[in-house]
């Protein structure tokens, strides 16, 4: 089919990237996590067209595709994906969208750990939700775009990108309990620190990657320690003493992989200890600590991001840095000295581009609002 680009657009949304604070992998295993939306965002503008059912989607740089909402199924394109796995779940919930036009403009690097995908998903829901008047909640937004990821991308992924995506507000971390959906906005004052984001460029695919072996492997490790403790659910359920008792049953790649997780779910709560009394050493030590029980335990680093992670421990102005993110590349995240920012940025580019021949990029991030109407 035939797609149109050109028309007058009614509303416009812009949804947001996000970082992780702190508190990697552990919402898939009920836990806590502590993100939050950042200023790069992707724009949607819509508008209904007065079909039916017939929609007219152009992503900018990437192409677009007419598709007829009565027959919505999988593409072998992998960004409509996103949006036709909100097509799909929106329309188990209300049948009230009907023919639209939709443009969509990113300034968020694909595959870099911001969760372009997300952002991508709740912008389209959020965006309907408005255009129809559909009266989906926030949450269910949240929840109707995860269950996309599942769906139509094949990640299956936890809550905190999209919930993130929606529910942040401009200078706070999230925390959020993904076992109740309980959150907390805390405020983020780093100041005279910054966060200094640098992309390895090493793009990941999170549904082809190892990111659902590792949701098996903490089931896995579940459902050993469940013989012993058979009113866990989850590793949130997890202390050290019942992994221990439990260790000679597993193979060291489930230990470590369920150590990582209850180490990481007590650290979100020591990094909001550390946040609230501005402690900013702690947290810059939280933050290199993590980053090492990524690399070492779970597994989801790779050289690029441990050459960074080690470069920013040159530094006596770095507090801290980890890879952030579900893994296998995109982002670290660098708590840098307001005064070195531009040095460290070019050092680290030259650093990076002689040990891999890559252009670094690096950018500084603020905690920001979520996803909103223009
Ligand atoms: C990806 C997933 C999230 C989360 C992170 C890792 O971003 O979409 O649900 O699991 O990885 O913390």
């Amino acid at each position: 089919m035939q797609f149109i680009k050109d028309f007058e657009p009614e509303i416009t949304i812009a949804s947001p990237g996000r970082i992780n604070f702190i508190g990697e992998h552990t919402d898939y295993n009920m836990g806590y996590v502590l993100p939050t939306a950042i200023e790069n965002k992707i724009v949607f503008k819509l508008a209904k067209n007065n079909s039916e059912n017939i929609a007219n989607v152009y992503s900018v740089g990437y192409d677009g595709f007419a598709l007829d909402l009565n027959n919505i199924s999988r593409s072998n394109t992998e960004w409509e994906n996103y949006v036709l796995g909100v097509l799909s779940e929106i329309s188990k919930l209300t049948d009230r969208v009907k023919g639209f036009d939709c443009t969509i403009e990113s300034n968020l690097p694909l595959g870099s750990g911001l969760s372009s995908s997300a952002a991508m998903e709740c912008g389209l829901a959020f965006g309907l939700n408005e255009l129809f008047d559909l009266g989906l909640s926030k949450l269910t937004i949240v929840e109707l775009s995860q269950r996309a990821e599942h769906g139509y991308v094949g990640t299956q992924c936890g809550i905190m990108d999209q919930f993130a995506s929606v529910m942040s507000k401009a200078g706070n971390v999230i925390l959020l309990d993904c076992q109740s959906l309980e959150y907390q906005h805390i405020p983020i004052d780093l100041r005279p620190y910054k966060i200094i984001m640098l992309n390895t460029k090493v793009s990941h695919n999170l549904a082809s990657s190892e990111y659902n072996t590792r949701k098996q492997e903490c089931e896995e490790g579940v459902a050993l320690i469940k013989r012993t403790n058979p009113s866990i659910s989850s590793l949130r359920d997890v202390t050290r003493e019942m992994i221990e008792a439990s260790k000679h049953e597993m193979t060291q790649t489930v230990y470590n992989r369920c150590s990582f997780i209850i180490d990481e779910n007590k650290r979100v709560l020591e990094m909001v200890k550390a946040l609230k009394e501005k402690d900013l050493e702690t947290v810059g030590s939280i933050l290199y600590e993590a980053h090492d029980g990524i690399s070492r335990l779970y597994e989801v680093s790779c050289s690029e991001s441990d050459f960074l992670v080690d470069f920013s421990k040159g530094y006596s102005d770095v507090l801290g840095a980890r890879q952030t993110g579900g893994g296998f590349g995109g982002c670290t995240l660098n708590l840098v000295h307001e005064d070195i920012v531009d040095i460290f940025k070019k050092e680290a580019a030259i650093a990076y581009k002689s040990e891999f021949n890559v252009d670094l990029e690096a950018f500084e991030v603020k905690p920001s609002g979520g996803t909103a109407i223009v």
